[in-house]
C-alpha cells in the first residue's frame, strides 16, 4: 500500500480476483473443515451459508464502500469520516497482528507435509490415528524451523516485492487448486459411499438440529469474518483501490461465491474421509486436515504424487494470504511509527517469531499451559475471531447507523449501479447485526469461562455442544 497516488485495480475482474486471492487461504482449506466437523457437520454448513448471504454480504458491502469513498485504509478511513472514531480502525488493525504468527505456524506444518510428500515419504504421515501429526507438532526444534522458514519466505517476498510474480503465479495455481480439490472431494465421497454407505456425506449435508447451539453461530460467524477477511480493515483497504465505476454489490456476490465455494469443497474433501475413519477423529481440531488428508492420499492411486501437488497449492494459497497479512501490518507500522520499510519488516519478522512461539510450543512442551482450556494456537485464533472481530463488526455497524448513516454507504454503492440488496443491507446493519453480535459476544465469553471451568450446570449445558 504505497503512499502517494493510489494505484487502482484495472477493472472488475482485477478487483474480484485480488480480493478473492486475499480471502482464499488456509481459512478455507484448513479452518472451515475442522470447524464444520466439530460443530455438527450439516448444521454448521447451513448456519455458515445463512450468515454469509446476510451478515457477510452486508458487512463486506459496507467495508468496501467505506474504503472506496474515503480512498484510505482502515485507520485513516474511520478517522476521515469522523475524527473521534478512528479507534475502530486501530482495533481492526490489531487482528492481523494476532493472526499472522499462528497462521505461519500452520504454514510451517504445510511445508513439513510438502517436504514429506516430495521426498516420497508422504504416506508415512498417514500412520495411526494422527500419530504422525501429534508426534511432529509435539517436537520443539523442527516445527519452529518450518515455521521460521515460512515466515522468512513471506518476509523475503515482502522485502523484495515480488508480489506481482506471486500474484501471476497464483492466477494459474488457484484454478488448479480448485480442480484438484474437486477431484479429491469426489474421491472422498466415492470411498465414503463404498465403505460406509455415505455416512460421511450425510453428516456433512444433512443438518442435525439437535447439534445446534449458540456456539455453532459463534464459530460460524468467526469463520465467516476470518475467511472473508472481514472485520479487520482488509476489505476497506481493498475498497480504497477499487475504481469508481465498478459495481460493489456484484463484486461482493462473486467474492462470496468464490470463497464459500472453496470452503465447501474443502469440507467435502475432508469430512467424509474423517467420518468414515471413525467419529472419534471428528473432534481433532486444528490438526484435522493434516490427519484426514494423508489417509485419503494413502488409499488413492498415485497418492504420493497427488499429495505433493496438493500441498504445493495449499502452500501457495497460504503464502498469498500471509503476504497480504504481513503487508497490512507493515504499512501500519510504517505510517504510524514512521519507520523505514526495511526496519518495519525486521520488526514484524521478529515480532511474528516471538508471538508464534507459544502457538507452536503449545503442542509440545507448553501443552500443559492452557489459556481458557485451549492450546495457544486455538486461543489466539479464538481471541481474534470470536472476540475482537465481533467487536469490530459491532462497532462498524453502530458507526454506520449512528455516525455516518446507512445512506452514506448506500449512496457509494449506488454511484456505480443499482443496489438490489439495499433493504437487506439496511436491516442487517441497523438491527439484526448489532443485536446478534451482542449475543454472540456474550456467548463466546461465557463459553470461554465454561471451558476454563468457571461456569457449570444448566447455563453451561445450553451454551456448549
Ligand atoms: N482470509 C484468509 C484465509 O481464508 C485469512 C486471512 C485472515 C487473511 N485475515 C487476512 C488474509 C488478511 C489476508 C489478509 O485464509
Amino acid at each position: 500500500m504505497e503512499n502517494g497516488k493510489r494505484s487502482s485495480f484495472t477493472g472488475k475482474l482485477g478487483f474480484v480476483l485480488a480480493a478473492a486471492g486475499s480471502a482464499v487461504g488456509l481459512g478455507n482449506i484448513w479452518r472451515f473443515p475442522y470447524l464444520a466437523a466439530e460443530y455438527g457437520g450439516g448444521m454448521f454448513l447451513l448456519t455458515y451459508i445463512v450468515l454469509a448471504v446476510t451478515f457477510g454480504f452486508a458487512l463486506m458491502v459496507a467495508e468496501i464502500a467505506i474504503g472506496r469513498k474515503t480512498g484510505l485504509s482502515a485507520i485513516g478511513a474511520f478517522g476521515a469520516l469522523s475524527k473521534k472514531h478512528s479507534f475502530i480502525g486501530y482495533l481492526a488493525a490489531i487482528v492481523p497482528i494476532i493472526i499472522l504468527p499462528y497462521y505461519s505456524v500452520i504454514g510451517g506444518w504445510v511445508l513439513k507435509y510438502l517436504a514429506m510428500f516430495i521426498s516420497g515419504n508422504g504416506i508415512a504421515t498417514a500412520d495411526g490415528e494422527g500419530a504422525f501429526f501429534t508426534e511432529f507438532t509435539g517436537l520443539i526444534g523442527e516445527p519452529i524451523l518450518w515455521f521460521g522458514i515460512f515466515i522468512g519466505v513471506t518476509m523475503l517476498i515482502v522485502l523484495f516485492g515480488v508480489e506481482k510474480g506471486i500474484e501471476n503465479a497464483s492466477k494459474v495455481m488457484m484454478p488448479i487448486l480448485v480442480v484438484l480439490t474437486i477431484i479429491i472431494a469426489i474421491y472422498s465421497m466415492v470411498i465414503d459411499i463404498a465403505e460406509d454407505g455415505g455416512a460421511g456425506i450425510a453428516y456433512y449435508f444433512v443438518p442435525d438440529f439437535s447439534k445446534f447451539s449458540p456456539m455453532t453461530v459463534v464459530a460460524a460467524l468467526g469463520q465467516l469474518f476470518y475467511s472473508m477477511s472481514l472485520a479487520m480493515g482488509i476489505m476497506i483497504t481493498y475498497g480504497s483501490y477499487m475504481k469508481k465505476d465498478v459495481n460493489i454489490e456484484n463484486s461482493v456476490h462473486q467474492i462470496e461465491i468464490f470463497d464459500t465455494g472453496i470452503a465447501f469443497l474443502a469440507g467435502l474433501m475432508i469430512i467424509p474421509a474423517v467420518v468414515s475413519a471413525g467419529t472419534e477423529s471428528v473432534g481433532k481440531g486444528p490438526g484435522l486436515m493434516f490427519i484426514a488428508l494423508p489417509k485419503v492420499f494413502e488409499s488413492m492411486p498415485a497418492g504420493e504424487f497427488i499429495g505433493a501437488i496438493f500441498f504445493i497449492l495449499v502452500l501457495f494459497a497460504a503464502l498469498t494470504s500471509a503476504i497480504s497479512l504481513a503487508e497490512t501490518i507493515i504499512s501500519i507500522i510504517c505510517d504510524k511509527l514512521h519507520l523505514k520499510r526495511l526496519y518495519a519488516i525486521i520488526v514484524v519478522f521478529i515480532g511474528c517469531i516471538l508471538l508464534g512461539l507459544p502457538s507452536t510450543l503449545g503442542f509440545g512442551i507448553l501443552s500443559d499451559v492452557k489459556p481458557l482450556n485451549m492450546d495457544f494456537l486455538t486461543f489466539f485464533d479464538f481471541l481474534s475471531n470470536s472476540v475482537i472481530m465481533p467487536i469490530v463488526a459491532l462497532l462498524t455497524c453502530l458507526f454506520i447507523t449512528f455516525v455516518i448513516k446507512t445512506k452514506t454507504v448506500e449512496d457509494e454503492v449506488e454511484s456505480s449501479g443499482k443496489f438490489s440488496g439495499k433493504m437487506l443491507f439496511r436491516v442487517i446493519i441497523k438491527y439484526v447485526a448489532p443485536i446478534f453480535l451482542v449475543i454472540i459476544l456474550i456467548s463466546s465469553v461465557i463459553n470461554g469461562l465454561i471451558d476454563a471451568g468457571y461456569v457449570t450446570g444448566g447455563v453451561a449445558e445450553f451454551f456448549k455442544i
